[in-house]
C-alpha cells in the first residue's frame, strides 16, 4: 500500500508515494534520484548515508520516510549554494575537503561532509580529540581520518 508523504528536500517540496517500510535513504535515492547519499552497509553502521532532517544529522537508512512528514531534509546537493549563476559556490566545509584533501575514493565522502557541518553547529568541534569522537560513527576506508579533522578545524575557525 502506498501512502502520500509530503517533506521538503533541499528547500523543494516533494509530493510522493510510498510504501511505509520505505527508507528515507531509498526515497532520497530510488525516487527522487539524489545519488549524492550513498549507501554503504544499510544498517547504521557507517555514516555514508548521513543527511540533516530538520538540521539534526541522521543515519538515512534507519529513518523511515513517514517520519519525516512536514520536515525539512538537506543533503549534499543541498549544501552548495547553486543558483546555476556566477555566484554559485561550494559549502565552506565542502572547499576545505578539497584543500586538505579530506577523501580518497569519496564514497564516504557526502556523509562525511554533512556529520563535519553537524558538528560544528551542534557545538562539538572545540578540539580535534571532540570532533574525532563526534565524527566516530563515519567510517572511512581510505584512512582520510586525520585529513577530515584538520579540515573541520579549519571551518571552525
Ligand atoms: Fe546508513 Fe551505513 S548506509 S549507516
Amino acid at each position: 500500500e502506498q501512502l502520500p508523504l509530503q517533506v521538503t528536500i533541499n528547500g523543494t517540496v516533494q509530493n510522493v508515494s510510498i510504501e511505509p517500510r520505505v527508507t528515507l535513504l531509498d526515497l532520497l535515492r530510488e525516487q527522487l534520484h539524489l545519488t549524492g547519499t550513498k549507501k554503504g552497509c544499510d544498517h547504521g553502521q557507517c555514516g555514508a548515508c548521513t543527511v540533516h532532517v530538520d538540521g539534526q544529522r541522521v543515519n538515512a537508512c534507519l529513518t523511515l520516510a513517514m517520519t519525516t512528514e512536514g520536515s525539512n531534509v538537506t543533503t549534499i546537493e543541498g549544501l552548495a549554494t547553486n543558483d546555476h549563476g556566477a555566484t554559485a559556490r561550494l559549502h565552506p566545509m565542502q572547499e576545505a575537503f578539497i584543500k586538505h584533501d579530506g577523501f580518497q575514493c569519496g564514497y564516504c565522502t557526502p556523509g562525511q561532509i554533512m556529520s563535519a557541518v553537524a558538528c560544528i553547529r551542534e557545538g562539538h568541534a572545540d578540539s580535534p580529540e571532540e570532533v574525532r569522537e563526534y565524527m566516530s560513527g563515519n567510517i572511512c576506508r581510505c584512512g582520510a581520518y586525520a585529513n577530515i579533522v584538520e579540515a573541520i578545524m579549519e571551518v571552525k575557525q
